[in-house]
């Protein structure tokens, strides 16, 4: 079976290397020249663990290629996969389509057999529906099925993700376009991964609904965490004991500076659109959007607080730049916020971040990038933990607070522990946890 896959970012690479392993053949296009040139000399032009070696695997077996052009990928098809972004439009915060519906314009053309046309990217509910609309009017003699098929994978674990998933979602409405995919998934639900066919309309609503209701754990957490500060409590306690009830799950209850990333943000906003669109709104995902929005901030505001109430004239070393740790991806990151704020207030801020220096270069302009964390602490006012890298967990206090000139350290993702931080001589601020607790 083959297969073109148009789009090759964080989703599109990953699910073209994934899918060359369990065998088929596949073609991944992509029009940025930078990324295609890297992919063509079989690097990734991502940071996602595991990804180089997989891609050198399939590479090296004929499986997988790369390709800036659509049309012979499109012609030999058995499936096309739409893997380019959906990113926030400007203006409305819905959804833009336009990388979408410009790749339906510009396969059309060339679809020759029946073909199955898939959604991979997150979109709207209604936008299979408008896809076939189109296609219905640019080749109205070609025969295909459009399916929608959202894809669940996190950054930074996106290969175990996608090679174990919870279930796999296909919307359809075609019995050939359902063979297609049943073959497509075997090596999943050979494995028992459960994958699921449900309308079109479910499958584009469904990723959204998940979306939502995982921001909306993480900000009732973090609202949590700010409650067990005024009154004495461990937010890990509490996360812990409220997790152990299989009906809440223990996932996703970690409380930090607020959601970012390529997801969360964007779909939160999308979905916010299509429910008010609908007349049906998401008054407690509305509700949500705003409390992230309000934490990024607030957050600042503490890393200020602990810094005796001002910043300025001061040296704050950020540890961690990027939204999540184990990707290199700068899109929403809190650090765009908190960052600029500390800046405003008249911080001098060294940076480090273990992959995520390049695509946060432009956007965290007057900040000194620094080789490594202990390169950053050193002269330090404040050191604050934006993003909980492994390499951070290891971090020696004692050591750290030696090379700083402050001794305050801001642990916006509970990485540490109060005693070990308070043994090395460091004034520790952490998220909803006692003082004196670990
Ligand atoms: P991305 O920006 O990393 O990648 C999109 C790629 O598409 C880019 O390389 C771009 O050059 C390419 N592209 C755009 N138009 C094209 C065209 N006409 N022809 C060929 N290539 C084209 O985006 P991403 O993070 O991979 O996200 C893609 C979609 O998957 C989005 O809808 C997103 O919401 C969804 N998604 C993302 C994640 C994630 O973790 N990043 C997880 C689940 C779902
Ligand atoms: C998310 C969804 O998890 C995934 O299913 C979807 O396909 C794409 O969007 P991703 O954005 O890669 O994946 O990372 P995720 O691990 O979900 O983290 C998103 C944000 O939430 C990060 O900023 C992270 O730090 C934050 N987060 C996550 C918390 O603050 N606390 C948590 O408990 C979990």
């Amino acid at each position: 079976m083959k297969i073109c896959m148009i789009g090759a970012g964080y989703v599109g690479l990953v699910s073209a290397a994934c899918f060359s392993e369990f065998g088929f053949d596949v073609t991944c296009v992509d029009n940025n020249p930078e990324r295609l040139k890297q992919m063509e000399e079989g690097r990734s032009p991502i940071y996602e663990p595991g990804l180089d070696d997989l891609m050198a695997r399939n590479i090296a077996a004929g499986r997988l290629r790369f390709s800036g052009d659509l049309g012979p990928a499109v012609k030999a098809a058995d499936i096309v996969f739409l893997a380019v972004g959906t990113p926030m439009r400007r203006g409305d915060g819905h959804a833009d389509l336009s990388y979408v519906y410009g790749a339906v314009e510009e396969l059309a053309p060339y679809l020759d057999g029946f073909t199955v046309i898939t959604t991979k990217s997150t979109v709207p509910v209604g936008t299979s529906r408008e896809i076939q609309r189109r296609l219905a009017a640019l080749r109205p003699d070609a025969e295909y099925a459009v399916c929608s098929n959202p894809e669940f994978l996190r950054e930074g674990s996106a290969i175990q993700d996608f090679t174990h998933p919870d279930r796999v979602l296909v919307g359809l409405d075609d019995a050939r376009a359902q063979e297609v995919m049943e073959k497509l998934y075997k090596p999943l639900s050979i494995r028992n991964a459960p994958v699921m066919f449900v309308s079109r309309e479910s499958a584009e609503l469904a990723k959204y609904a998940a979306n939502a209701f995982l921001a909306l754990k993480i900000s009732f957490i973090n609202e949590i965490a700010d409650l067990c500060e005024e009154v004495g409590a461990n937010v890990q306690e509490v996360a812990s004991a409220i997790g152990k009830d299989r009906r809440i799950g223990d996932k996703f209850l970690h409380p930090g500076p607020g959601y970012g990333g390529s997801c969360f943000p964007k779909d939160v906003s999308a979905i916010i659109r299509t429910a008010r669109e609908s007349k049906s709104p998401l008054s407690i995902i509305e509700q949500v959007q705003i409390v992230n929005d309000e934490r990024k901030i607030a957050m600042a505001g503490r890393i200020v607080k602990a810094a005796n109430g001002s910043v300025r004239d001061k040296t704050i070393a950020v540890l961690g730049v990027t939204f999540k740790p184990n990707t290199d991806d700068m899109r929403d990151a809190p650090s765009l916020v908190i960052v600029p704020m500390l800046q405003e207030r008249g911080a001098t801020v060294r940076v480090y971040d273990p992959q995520g220096q390049k695509q946060a270069e432009p956007l965290l302009p007057g900040v000194t990038w620094c080789a490594d964390a202990n390169d950053a602490i050193l002269g330090a006012d404040v050191a604050v933990v934006l993003t909980e890298w492994n390499e951070f967990r290891a971090l020696d206090l004692k050591a750290a607070r030696a090379r700083m000139s402050g001794d305050v350290l801001v642990d916006l993702r509970n990485i540490f522990s109060a005693d070990a931080a308070r043994a090395a001589g460091l004034r520790y601020h952490s998220i909803g946890r006692p003082v004196s607790a670990d």
